[in-house]
Formats: structure tokens, C-alpha cells, sequence
């Protein structure tokens, strides 16, 4: 079989004879093989491979498939296992378990933390690499799926280039949101949501007239009611793509208040997920410290303090912003 790129694979594997053969094997059929032999090379190794915003679809950077040992020195294999499905950036690298002859219990463990496949000691070669063919398939046909991710993270960069004064917002915005994110302690899928959700906030402008969204002056109340569209028309654009679903409450609930004055749908309170929270704040943040066709930037401190009296006034989440000040201020 023919594929874009030569398929990697990570064999983590203590006992260094099997791991030698089984490169040995592998590299002879044409895939690039990477050796781990104990539990924290291989997280270490899997981590720098699969760091945030990359994907093998577009740099070819990961992994295609992880032959994993069930027994590994410091972290054990059915860990790494639970850490890998776990993951958003790596819950779809196909794994599979090599187990000796009799460990039914280990099996039965490791088909419910979601591995794909198992191998037995000693290999059948033959069996060896059918299965990983067929894994690989699987993996390069997932990929192309994902890169319908890509095409919308590109429209969104399209989007935002189109504006001089919002260059880089999305990247900004993305990332110090990730970082709050870590700071409130949030899961991995709220990570996810939050790294997307900050390309893709305002994808949605792509339906707002260029009149509108670049007048120089004050909007009247009909172009800000045309403005107040972007969020259900992100929504609506991203809410067909299975990888980016996690994001959509970040795109739709990114301009509401806690006191039920924002919009689309004025919700209060704790109905305003923690992901659109850390975005509304965050947002307007990069808003206030960026360069404006009417206004220079603030300076940091500045901002902060507008968005400390709108937190006053019932807007913000006083919590999330106490964090976010002090990544952004840590002095203060
Ligand atoms: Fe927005």
C-alpha cells in the first residue's frame, strides 16, 4: 500500500532483544521505527512527538502506530495505555499491547482503557505485520477525517488576516486560554476546547458584512444586532466536524456576561461554561492591548483594571480572572 508519508512507529520495549528484532522487522517492510525501553522515555517520547496544534496529517511529527509492551520499568504499559486514550492529541494513535502467553487478566484490562490490538510473545511475524498494516490503514484514513479540522483552522487564519489590527489574535488568544486552562487545573478536554475555541471564536464574522465589521466609527444599533450574529453562525459552521465539537460552546457562549447581559442567549451565572468564561476574558484582554484603527494599545495594567471593574460590575468571573492576571502580571 501506498502512503502519503512513511509511517512511524513507536516500539516500547524493555527487553532489548525483542526491541531490536522487532525493528529489524519492521524497518525491512518500510516504516520508520523508534525505540523506548522503559515507561518515561516513552511518555516523554509520545509528548514531544504529539505537543499541542500538531498532527501527522499536517507534519507528519507523530506517531502512526504504538507497539506497547504490557510490563515496562517506571510506568507500566496499561498506564501509558490509559494516559495515550485519554489524551485528545493522542486518542487516536492505535495501540498495540504485546502481553505473554496467559495474562487474560492484563487483556481484559487493557481492552477496556480502549487498546486496539494485542500481540503475543513470541511474535509470529507474519501476524506481526498484518495486523500493523491494517492498523496503519486505519490510522492514515482517521487522518485525512482531521484534516477537515484543518481546513477550518485555516478559514479562521483567513478570516483574521483579512484585518490588520487582528493579526495573531487567534494564536494569542488560544494560548493564554490553554494556559488559564492548566492554571484552574481543567481536563484534557477542556484543554482541547480551549486551544480550538480560540482560533475559532469568531469564525463566525466570516457571515458579517466587511461594512460592518470594519466601520471606523460607533456601530447603530442594527450593525451591532448583525454583529451579535457571529457566535450562533461559528456555532452553526463548526458544529457539523466531530473534532472540533468540544470547541462549540467556546464559539457560541464567547460574548456572554455572567449577569445575562451578553449575547447570543444572555445566559447567567454558572450557565456559562467555564471554557467561554476563559475566553470572554481573555478576549477582551487582547482586544485592549491591541493596536486599534481608533486607539493605541493599553498597556497591560490597564487592561486589567477595566476588566477588574467590569468583573465589579457582574461580567466576568472574578475567580478565572484573578489566574489570568497573574499569568499575564505576575509581579502585581
Ligand atoms: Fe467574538
Amino acid at each position: 500500500m501506498k502512503y502519503p508519508r512513511s509511517p512511524r512507529i513507536l516500539v516500547a520495549e524493555d527487553e532489548k532483544d525483542s526491541a531490536d528484532i522487532l525493528k529489524e522487522i519492521l524497518g525491512a517492510s518500510g516504516y520508520e521505527v523508534d525505540l523506548a525501553y522503559d515507561g518515561e522515555e516513552t511518555l516523554g517520547k509520545i509528548s514531544s512527538a504529539f505537543s499541542t496544534g500538531s498532527d501527522t496529517s499536517e507534519n507528519g511529527s507523530g506517531y502512526d502506530l504504538l507497539i506497547l509492551d504490557i510490563f515496562m520499568p517506571h510506568v507500566s504499559g496499561s498506564e501509558i495505555l490509559k494516559k495515550v486514550k485519554t489524551d485528545t492529541r493522542t486518542r487516536l494513535l492505535p495501540v498495540v499491547m504485546v502481553t505473554g502467553l496467559g495474562e487474560e487478566k492484563d487483556k481484559l484490562e487493557a481492552i477496556d482503557a480502549g487498546c486496539d490490538d494485542f500481540l503475543t510473545k513470541p511474535f509470529n511475524f507474519a501476524e506481526l505485520l498484518t495486523r500493523v498494516r491494517s492498523l496503519i490503514k486505519m490510522k492514515f484514513a482517521l487522518d485525512s477525517l482531521d484534516s477537515a479540522e484543518n481546513v477550518i483552522f485555516s478559514l479562521a487564519r483567513a478570516i483574521e488576516a483579512k484585518d490588520a489590527y487582528t493579526q495573531g489574535h487567534t494564536e494569542r488568544v488560544s494560548q493564554m486560554a490553554v494556559l488559564v486552562g492548566e492554571r484552574l487545573k481543567l481536563g484534557p478536554e477542556d484543554a482541547d476546547a480551549l486551544f480550538k475555541g480560540g482560533i475559532l471564536h469568531d469564525i463566525g464574522k466570516i457571515g458579517v458584512p466587511d461594512g460592518v465589521l470594519n466601520k471606523p466609527g460607533k456601530l447603530d444599533a442594527d450593525e451591532f444586532k448583525i454583529i451579535q450574529t457571529h457566535p450562533d453562525i461559528g456555532a452553526r459552521i463548526c458544529g457539523k466536524l466531530n473534532s472540533i465539537k468540544t470547541a462549540i460552546p467556546v464559539i457560541r457562549y464567547h460574548h456572554e456576561k455572567l449577569d445575562g447581559t451578553g449575547y447570543p442567549d444572555g445566559l447567567r451565572g454558572a450557565a456559562v461554561p467555564v471554557t467561554a468564561r476563559i475566553m470572554a476574558i481573555v478576549d477582551v484582554y487582547d482586544a485592549l492591548t491591541s493596536t486599534r484603527p481608533y486607539r493605541p494599545a493599553m498597556p497591560k495594567e490597564r487592561a486589567l483594571s477595566i476588566l477588574n471593574e467590569e468583573s465589579d460590575r457582574g461580567w466576568w468571573d472574578k475567580e478565572i480572572l484573578i489566574e489570568f492576571a497573574d499569568i499575564v502580571n505576575p509581579m502585581a
